[in-house]
C-alpha cells in the first residue's frame, strides 16, 4: 500500500486522508501548528494516521498532498519534495484566502503558482473541483455504474500515472487532460468545476455523480 503525506489537513486534506485510510493507505498528516494540534483527527483515522511536521509529511510519502491556503504555498518545504510526485488541490480565492502578490501582478496563472515554487517536484492538480463533503458520497468501487470520474493535469506522464492509480484506489475515475496549465479547463468558474454540484441545492445539496463521458462535454465547453 501507498503512504500519502499531507501537507493541509483540513477540510480537503482531512477528506482525501479519510478515503485514502478507508482503502487501506497509510497517512502522515501536517499543518502549520504542529503535530500536537493533530492528536483528534489522528485518532478519528485510527492506526493507519500519524502527524509529523510538514517536512516530515513530506518525506514519509510516496505522493504528498498539498491542501493548503494558496496564499501559504511559499511554506510548502521545497527540498523534501525534490522529485516527488505532489498532488494540487489549490484554487485561488483571493476573498476567503488571501491575496497572493505574484498572483495579482499577472506574473504567475494561479493553477501553475505550486508548481512553480516546486519546481523539481512532478506537480498533478487534483481533487480542485470536489467538495470537501462531497467526497465521501461520490466514492464508489472500481466498475460501479455511477462511479465519478475527476481531471487531472500535471507535465509528467508518470506522475499523472501514480495520481491516477491512487485516484482509482479512493474510489474515482481519473480523466487526463494532460498537462498542468490544461488545468485551466477546470478552474474556478469553470464548467467542469460544478461537475457534482445539484444546480438546485449547489454545496448544501447532496453530490450529483459525473461519469468521465460527462466531464468531458464539461471540459470541452473551456477551448
Ligand atoms: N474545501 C473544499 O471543499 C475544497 C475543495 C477543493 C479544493 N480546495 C482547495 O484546497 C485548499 C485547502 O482548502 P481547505 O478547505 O481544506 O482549507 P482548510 O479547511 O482551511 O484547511 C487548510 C489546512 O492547511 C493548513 N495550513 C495552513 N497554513 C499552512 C502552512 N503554512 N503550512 C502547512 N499547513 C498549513 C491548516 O492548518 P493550520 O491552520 O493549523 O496550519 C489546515 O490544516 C484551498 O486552496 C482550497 O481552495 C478546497
Amino acid at each position: 500500500m501507498t503512504t500519502i503525506g499531507f501537507i493541509g489537513s483540513g477540510r480537503i486534506g482531512g477528506a482525501l486522508a479519510h478515503l485514502a485510510v478507508a482503502a487501506g493507505h497509510d497517512v502522515v498528516l501536517s499543518n502549520s501548528r504542529g503535530p500536537q494540534s493533530l492528536r483528534e483527527a489522528v485518532a478519528g483515522l485510527g492506526a493507519r494516521a500519524s502527524a509529523g511536521t510538514t517536512t516530515e509529511a513530506a518525506l514519509a510519502g510516496d505522493l504528498v498532498v498539498v491542501a493548503i491556503p494558496v496564499r501559504a504555498h511559499r511554506q510548502v518545504p521545497v527540498g523534501p519534495l525534490r522529485g516527488r510526485v505532489v498532488i494540487d488541490t489549490l484554487n485561488y480565492d483571493p476573498a476567503r484566502q488571501g491575496v497572493v502578490p505574484e498572483i495579482e501582478a499577472g506574473d504567475t496563472a494561479p493553477q501553475l503558482l505550486l508548481q512553480a515554487h516546486l519546481r523539481d517536484a512532478y506537480v498533478v492538480k487534483a481533487f480542485s473541483t470536489v467538495f470537501f463533503r462531497h467526497l465521501p458520497q461520490l466514492a464508489r468501487p472500481a466498475g460501479a455504474p455511477d462511479r465519478s470520474a475527476v481531471p487531472i493535469a500535471g507535465d509528467h506522464g508518470p506522475a499523472r500515472a501514480a495520481v491516477a492509480t491512487l485516484i482509482d484506489s479512493l474510489g474515482f475515475d481519473a480523466y487526463d487532460v494532460g498537462p498542468l496549465a490544461e488545468c485551466r479547463r477546470f478552474a474556478p468558474g469553470s464548467p467542469a468545476q460544478l461537475a457534482y454540484l445539484d444546480p438546485d441545492g449547489m454545496f448544501a445539496a447532496p453530490a450529483r455523480p459525473a461519469s468521465a463521458a460527462d466531464l468531458a462535454a464539461l471540459l470541452r465547453q473551456v477551448s
